[in-house]
């Protein structure tokens, strides 16, 4: 497995990954699946400073997600602007999303390591991470890798008929 920037031929098997999530979780409070055409735009707002990254292995099964130069996708990240008004410009949030079959072997840990090692070296100050519904592996996964504990918004989100708290994070650079 190896980690390398997210590339146009990739949106296909990004958008699966995400939407998977749309509709049976509420690691996202998105509540209708992107269209392919929301995966293009998606990715190409996420090229330069606030890139993408996948992580991608050689296909091993008729099931695997194929995206570009015809390797399996197995996990996505990005790093987000953190809020548009220009003094919050030196903020990133980032978001990891691990293909369900392939969960718990260490790719999140992956991605995200590597998207903080971008936003250090892109002269990001700090990232927030902005986690819906307390989700337990996401909270896990970024004490993991040295985010500390903000705060919680309670009941800011509403899905699937209940309403969700958001969990915030954060790790200086
Ligand atoms: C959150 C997510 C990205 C974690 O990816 P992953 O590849 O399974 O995570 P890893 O295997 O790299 O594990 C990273 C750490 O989190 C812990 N962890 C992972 N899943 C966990 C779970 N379900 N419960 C408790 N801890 C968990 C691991 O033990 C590991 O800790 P360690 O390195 O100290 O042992 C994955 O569960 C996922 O894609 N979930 C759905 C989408 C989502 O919630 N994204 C986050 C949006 S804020």
């Amino acid at each position: 497995m190896r980690i390398r920037r997210a590339e146009l031929g990739d949106a296909r098997a990004i958008g699966s990954i995400y939407n998977h999530e749309v509709v049976t979780s509420i690691a996202t409070f998105d509540i209708v699946p992107w269209t392919t055409s929301d995966e293009r735009s998606w990715l190409e707002r996420h090229q330069g400073a606030h890139p993408a990254v996948v992580a991608v292995a050689e296909p091993r099964s008729e099931h695997d997600l194929l995206g570009a130069h015809g390797e399996a996708v197995l996990g996505f990240g990005a790093l987000s602007p953190y809020r548009e008004r220009p003094g919050y410009a030196t903020t990133v949030e980032d978001s990891v999303y691990v293909d369900a079959r392939h969960r718990k072997a260490g790719i999140g840990r992956a991605i995200l390591e590597e998207l903080i090692r971008l936003a250090s070296a892109h002269g990001f100050h700090t990232i927030i991470a902005r986690i819906g519904g307390r989700n337990e592996a996401s909270i896990a996964l970024h004490r993991a890798c040295g985010f500390e504990w903000v705060g919680v918004e309670r009941e800011v989100g509403r899905k699937h008929g209940v309403w969700l708290d958001v969990v915030e994070l954060q790790r200086m650079l």
